[in-house]
């Protein structure tokens, strides 16, 4: 029989695993389950005899595939998928997919909520500051960017956005408005909300000459991935610009140093929060599990992403 495999160390909410097997079980397949794995050897024994596997942040790399013996496909529920080795995945004939947009509206609730807590002062008691009419900087404008402008606006902030891949005049249709280059954004905005993929061309790329653009009070906030951030530049800067604060729901390598340095202008939740609910949850595992069913049923490969 045909086995699906959810592996998440971050488990699904339950009533996303009673949808995801609702799915696998219609399409006559079996479901397996490992959640909350600590070791990597649990994963490698966990996929030795799965068909399909449905991953969140998880690691899919080449000792994996190779484990994989029988791995047909491995969706990615979710949107980034830098965890995945694309080239690995190929060469050992598996179609790697992930579910972009199903969980764009978890992040955006989010990253507005961790906004808030930071114009809040943290929830100290102190008199704090508004997000109405401040300037958003929205950097990418992709499924979770869009979603992050039409909550904003709701809001009352002027939102402003920069993506090289995406036309002015989409940006525009949202009520956003375009800027040339991605320094203009930062120069523009008190508030930067990063939703860029971690790729070869933007690891590292947010650091002190881009963030030391920003204006007086500053918030960079980041849902997107810590690789990202330059953390050395970032916390030079930080130590300059005592005005800076750094929010994010994915904690940097340096989260120690940042906590002790930077307290009162920095906060990381404990675990990658921002698709961390039932509804991310059910729309990004259900969308999984209806791809490798459409997948190993009709050979339909919309949301592949591997060569
Ligand atoms: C994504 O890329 O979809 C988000 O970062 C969510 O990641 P998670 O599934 O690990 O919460």
């Amino acid at each position: 029989m045909t086995k699906v495999l959810v592996a998440t160390e971050k488990p699904f909410a339950k009533v996303a695993i009673d949808g995801i097997r609702k799915e696998v079980e219609a399409a006559g397949f079996e479901l397996a389950l490992l959640e909350k794995y600590t070791e990597k050897k649990q994963l490698l024994d966990a996929v030795a005899d799965a068909d399909a596997l449905i991953i969140r942040s998880d690691k899919v790399d080449a000792e994996v595939l190779d484990a994989a013996k029988k791995l047909r496909i491995v969706v990615r529920a979710g949107a980034g998928y830098d965890n995945i080795d694309l080239a690995a995945a190929t060469a050992h004939n598996v179609v790697a997919m992930n579910t972009p947009g199903q969980n764009a509206n978890a992040v955006a609730e989010l990253a507005l909520g961790l906004l808030v807590y930071a114009v809040r002062n943290f929830y100290n008691g102190t008199s704090g500051s508004e997000l109405m009419g401040k300037k958003l900087g929205i950097h990418a404008f992709g499924n979770v960017g869009r979603n992050v402008a039409r909550v904003a606006q709701g809001f009352g902030m002027e939102v402003y956005a920069f993506d090289a891949y995406c036309p002015a005049d989409v940006i525009e249709a949202a009520g956003v408005k375009p800027v040339k280059s991605v320094e203009e954004l930062y120069e523009t905005c008190q508030f930067i909300s990063l939703h860029i993929p971690a790729t070869a061309e933007t690891k590292g790329s947010i650091g002190y000459d881009l963030v030391g653009k920003m204006p007086k009070n500053g918030v960079l906030l980041n849902t997107a991935r810590k690789e990202v951030i330059d953390e050395a530049g970032l916390a030079k800067l930080l130590e300059e610009r005592q005005d800076l604060r750094y929010i994010t729901d994915i904690k940097p390598d340096a989260d120690a140093e940042y906590a002790e340095k930077f307290a009162g202008r920095y906060f990381a939740t404990p675990k990658k929060m921002g698709a961390q609910t039932a509804e991310a949850n059910i729309n990004a595992g259900i969308a999984a599990a209806r791809q490798i069913v459409d997948y190993i049923k009709n050979g339909v490969e919309k949301f592949r992403v591997n060569k």
